[in-house]
């Protein structure tokens, strides 16, 4: 308990600052408080600005994001284009595969992407099973991603079988990005997650694919684990830019998944990833040190907890001894009584 002469000064100390206790309280950092919308901090990344990089050979940065904090660094650091790329199902999510990812689920990451990434051209990934069976059902999807998920536009997998869903979707002005190579959607047929073009006849049936898919109206097509000169060779057919992982460095772009670029998924590290931190190892060294501190009473130290106003707390103990007392009283009487 607090003595007489510590509360004075105190009630002293506050007088001469002339600064009132509950003010300097009301701005300290609560973790409920609510976030603030993000401001745009540079101008926006339009269509536009993706092909006139491509026409001045400007190399083109794309990379994944998944949730508010994700998007909010991909924006800061400068980014080009954030895809919202149903990786996350395997490096969020802990699925397997992608192929279980939903819609609503989609949806959901692409809004708490969009509310922190402002300036990159935003890309949702059309999810497994919601645009393959008709362009009818891939321009509805398409036009959810829009306006629940606020992109800026939809990636789907394939070649020139999705030709005339591509046609379908940018046609009503919907921006399309095309992805072939490795597909993962179809890793099943593919047999895994394996490297594609390898061969004349595959290197040949990739070239078409990507033809087709520029033909029906994509923007851009990711090419995926492709050997370097095919992904290289089809870049210089084509007259839209080709964003590269695991396809050489003669793509347009290149676009990293933000987990494995930053070592947060350790469970796969494909052999295109570039690791350009390993994020995993120091998060779990601080959790370490965190369970340490709370074992060792260590953590919360007095910078971590909130003040109160001495007054109040005297008054508050002065309360509780008097009902104390009383209470002590009355169960002394009740003793007797006995
Ligand atoms: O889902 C994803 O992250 C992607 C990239 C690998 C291009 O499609």
């Amino acid at each position: 308990m607090m003595s007489v002469t510590r509360l004075r000064t105190l009630v002293l100390a506050q007088k001469v600052l002339s600064r009132p206790i509950m003010p300097v309280f009301a701005s300290r950092f609560y973790s409920s408080r609510p976030v603030e919308p993000v401001a745009q901090t540079r101008s926006k990344v339009s269509i536009k600005t993706i092909q006139t990089m491509y026409r001045r050979k400007e190399a083109i940065s794309m990379m994944t994001a998944q949730d508010y904090p994700s998007g909010l660094v991909v924006d800061k650091a400068g980014i080009d284009i954030c895809l919202v790329g149903d990786s996350l199902a395997m490096v969020t999510l802990g699925y397997d595969s992608t192929n279980p990812l939903t819609v609503e689920d989609m949806l959901h990451h692409c809004r708490a992407v969009a509310r922190g990434c402002k300036s990159p051209f935003v890309i949702a990934d059309l999810p497994y099973g919601s645009y393959e069976a008709s362009p009818d059902d891939a321009v509805r999807v398409s036009l959810r991603f829009m306006k629940e998920g606020n992109c800026d536009a939809v990636k789907l997998e394939g070649g020139i079988e999705m030709a005339e869903t591509i046609h379908r979707i940018s046609r009503i002005g919907i921006p399309v990005i095309g992805h072939i190579g490795l597909t993962p959607q179809r890793q099943s047929a593919l047999g895994g997650f394996r490297v594609q073009g390898k061969t004349a006849k595959q290197a040949t049936a990739l070239l078409r694919d990507a033809l087709a898919v520029q033909e029906a109206g994509a923007f851009a097509i990711v090419i995926e684990a492709v050997p370097e000169e095919i992904a290289g060779y089809i870049t210089q057919k084509l007259k839209v830019p080709t964003i590269g992982i695991g396809a050489g460095v003669q793509c347009s772009g290149q676009v990293l998944v933000q987990n494995d670029a930053l070592g947060l998924f350790d469970k796969f590290v494909p052999k295109f990833t570039k690791q350009y931190c390993n994020l995993n190892q120091i998060i779990v060294n601080a959790l370490k040190e965190y369970h340490q501190d709370v074992k060792s009473r260590q953590f919360p130290a007095p910078q971590n907890t909130y003040p109160i106003d001495p007054i109040q707390l005297e008054k508050f103990y002065a309360q509780e001894r008097e009902k104390n007392g009383v209470r002590d009283q009355e169960e002394e009487r009740a003793a007797h009584a006995m």
